[in-house]
């Protein structure tokens, strides 16, 4: 059985880990599925149980996407660092443990939007585009004091981000089509999030519940 298949799975549960979900039960109680926005995601805490909690979930929600790409690195090191194989390896990881935040088998696949993992994803894979990405989400959203907004900028931008990152390892296809795959999950998790945004009903940073 080749180990590196393993990655796969290790991926999905290290994604799967519902750190949003455990903080509404441990702290208060409460279902974050049921709450909110119904995001296990650190801007749901945000909403339900306050800075705290929610800085705490959102840097365990990256740290599990960054441990996914770096676990599968150090396995697929062997095969090169710009080796194709290892490259399409590498990315199956970090998209396996997206696929854990957003799906998780043990909350009735209810979990996240894909943000907080995706940039820790993008940190693991090659960091100079996840702190763009980063620093475009804050930007927008020190603009407009609307995290969703914010989170559906700094997706639409990682394509260009990554297209404008290579430089002498070539184009590497499987890490454009990680950006473009994670762009499309980002915007279709955000889907009510943007019918309100259209109907101007979006709410503000502190603004309370959805
Ligand atoms: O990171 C998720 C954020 O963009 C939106 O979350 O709970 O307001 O739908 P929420």
């Amino acid at each position: 059985f080749p180990p590196d298949l393993l990655l796969l799975p290790v991926g999905y549960l290290l994604g799967s880990i519902p750190f949003g979900w455990l903080a509404g039960r441990w702290l208060a109680g409460i279902d974050l599925r049921q709450e909110g926005s119904g995001s296990t995601g650190a801007t749901n805490v945000l909403r339900v149980l306050g800075k705290g909690p929610a800085l705490a979930v959102f840097l365990l929600d990256v740290l599990k996407g960054t441990a996914a790409v770096l676990l599968a690195k150090a396995v697929l090191q062997p095969l090169g660092e710009f080796s194709t194989a290892s490259d399409w390896g590498v990315v199956a990881s970090g998209l396996a443990a997206l696929a854990g935040h957003i799906w998780p088998v043990w909350l009735g696949w209810k979990g996240g939007k894909a943000v907080a993992t995706g940039l820790g994803m993008l940190l693991g894979l090659t960091w100079p585009v996840g702190l763009a990405c980063f620093g475009i989400f804050l930007t927008t959203l020190s603009l407009s004091r609307i995290v969703s907004l914010s989170s559906v900028v700094a997706a639409l931008s990682l394509p260009l981000l990554m297209l404008g990152s290579f430089g002498d390892s070539g184009l590497r296809p499987a890490y454009l089509s990680l950006a473009l795959l994670t762009t499309a999950l980002v915007l279709w998790r955000h889907r009510s999030n943007l019918q309100r945004l259209m109907a101007g009903t979006e709410p503000k940073l502190g603004a309370g519940r959805n």
